[in-house]
């Protein structure tokens, strides 16, 4: 049996990054694998990097680098969060299209395709992971890697008109169909996918995945990533969660928490929810009193004018909420802008009636798969998702919202409140069974089938 070789910008060296889907999905693949992990160190230099920085654990061996002040700039704030994340996540309206971000974007794939290459030996299979590295294929190839190369896309593929605001999207498609395997959340996001290459590309789509393009046969399926379903349900259960319930349970002294657990990200459709939330105790007035919403929004890129944007019109809008409806006795809103452990996030989840989950467009979504299985069976609370969430092709069995919608939102509150027990038990039943079957295993193992690695 071969290695497997991830590849991707933040990887589990670096502690700050554990929590984030993506790192806690390739964490997993490695560990049960054994294998190597390329990316950065999360460190930012004056001047040239020295030598990537080697580092084991739990028998995963990690080589990093750090990034200069410019390549942090051009390839990380701008390239990939100015322009490739604001696009794939369909708000063009806030992409920043500059003259040479696109340059450091190029030079960092490459140098962190040469630094991958002298390590990897006959029988190894590569996986890169996400936005960031687009172009990583085919410097690898370039590089003279000819084994095989996944990738997987952890967020959206945007409609083939989108994509095409790409400035340089006929680069990027023809870069990234030097993968043999591409991964997508959604079969959404793999249907934009393929029919831009048929549209743009002369690609012939085959079936079965199979695409024949640019003279190379590549795959594109869907791949919905899941959790450690089964572990994540007894963290529920365990102390640093009862802590946590036993915490938040003194603020709510008896009343219902709606909760929402989202990267402070302008995809996560913060300012609709709260407005929904606001629209609730007007709509509702007996919910007056009686709920009490929290938001965990830890703060994410703030160094991007957009993020710090969004931080500014989140603070406003709580307060002008909880000025509207609050009272002595009584915070209606409560918006905590900072991470909190898994483990802790476990058991707000389980104490929560509501969960909010109502991103205007997102890859997938673990925290919607996380708060269904910390659930208790015998008094199970309410998922709201959005249907622009990838978790919605696979969760469909609960309420689903349209995020712009504030009024049905706030209608759809109302109602998971007053759901009766039995609709609850029933709809969460479905719910935990497809997370358990679909989770983070099968998604690693139905991807390397594809790639034709052999994990035993
Ligand atoms: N998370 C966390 N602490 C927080 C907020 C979130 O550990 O304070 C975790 C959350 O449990 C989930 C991940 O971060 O595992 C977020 O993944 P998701 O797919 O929901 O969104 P992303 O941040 O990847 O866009
Ligand atoms: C999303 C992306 C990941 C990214 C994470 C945190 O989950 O898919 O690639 O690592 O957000 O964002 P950051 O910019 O802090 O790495």
């Amino acid at each position: 049996m071969g290695r497997l070789i991830a590849i991707s910008n933040r990887t589990a060296a670096d502690p700050s990054a554990r929590a984030g889907g993506l790192a806690v999905a390739v964490w997993e693949s490695l560990t049960s694998t054994g294998g190597m992990w390329f990316g950065w160190s999360g460190n930012i230099v004056k001047g040239e990097p020295g030598p990537p920085e080697h580092i084991t654990d739990e028998g995963v061996d990690f080589v990093v680098t750090d990034f200069t002040e410019a390549e942090h700039d051009g390839f990380y704030l701008q390239y990939a969060n100015r322009v490739i994340w604001p696009v794939f996540h369909y708000r063009v309206d806030l992409a920043h299209f500059g003259d040479t971000d696109f340059d450091a974007y190029e030079k960092v794939n490459k140098r962190i395709a040469d630094m991958v290459v002298p390590h990897l030996e006959k029988g190894d299979s590569v996986w890169v992971h996400d936005y960031h590295f687009l172009l990583m294929g085919d410097y690898l190839r370039k590089g003279g890697w000819d084994g095989p190369i996944g990738f997987f896309l952890h967020i959206p593929f945007p409609s083939p008109e989108v994509f095409r605001a790409l400035p340089e999207h006929e680069q990027i498609a023809r870069a990234m169909c030097a993968f043999d395997v591409l991964g997508f959340q959604s079969e959404n996001d793999r249907s934009n996918f393929v029919q831009f290459l048929v549209r743009s590309c002369d690609g012939v789509d085959e079936g079965d995945g199979w695409i024949s393009v640019f003279g190379r046969r590549i795959r594109a399926n869907a791949y919905p990533i899941g959790i450690e379903a089964e572990s994540f349900a007894k963290l529920a259960t365990g102390q640093r969660a009862k802590t946590a319930t036993s915490r938040i349970g003194k603020f709510l002294g008896g009343r219902k928490l709606v909760l929402g657990v989202d990267r402070m990200d302008y995809s996560k459709g913060l300012p609709q929810r709260f407005e929904a939330v606001g629209k609730m105790f007007d709509n509702f007035p007996s919910t007056r009193g009686r709920v009490s919403f929290t938001q965990i929004a830890p703060p994410s890129r703030s160094k991007v004018e957009e993020y710090q944007d969004l931080r500014v019109q989140l603070d406003e809008l709580a307060g002008r909420i909880n000025g509207d409806y609050g009272d002595l006795d009584w915070i209606p809103l409560r918006y905590l802008a900072r991470s909190y452990d898994r483990k802790e996030l476990a058991g707000l989840y389980r104490i929560a009636s509501v969960c909010l989950v109502t991103p205007l467009r997102d890859g997938m979504n673990l925290v919607a798969k996380e708060f269904v299985m910390a659930q208790d069976p015998d008094d199970p609370g309410v998922l709201i998702l959005s249907q622009f969430a990838g978790a919605a092709e696979q969760l469909s069995d609960t309420l689903i919202v349209n995020p712009h919608d504030r009024y049905h939102v706030a209608e759809t509150i109302y109602k998971a409140l007053e759901m009766p027990l039995e609709e609850r038990q029933e709809r969460w039943e479905k719910l935990r069974r497809t997370v358990v079957e679909q989770d983070i295993s099968w998604w690693r193992q139905k991807f390397l089938d594809d790639l034709d690695v052999d994990t035993c």
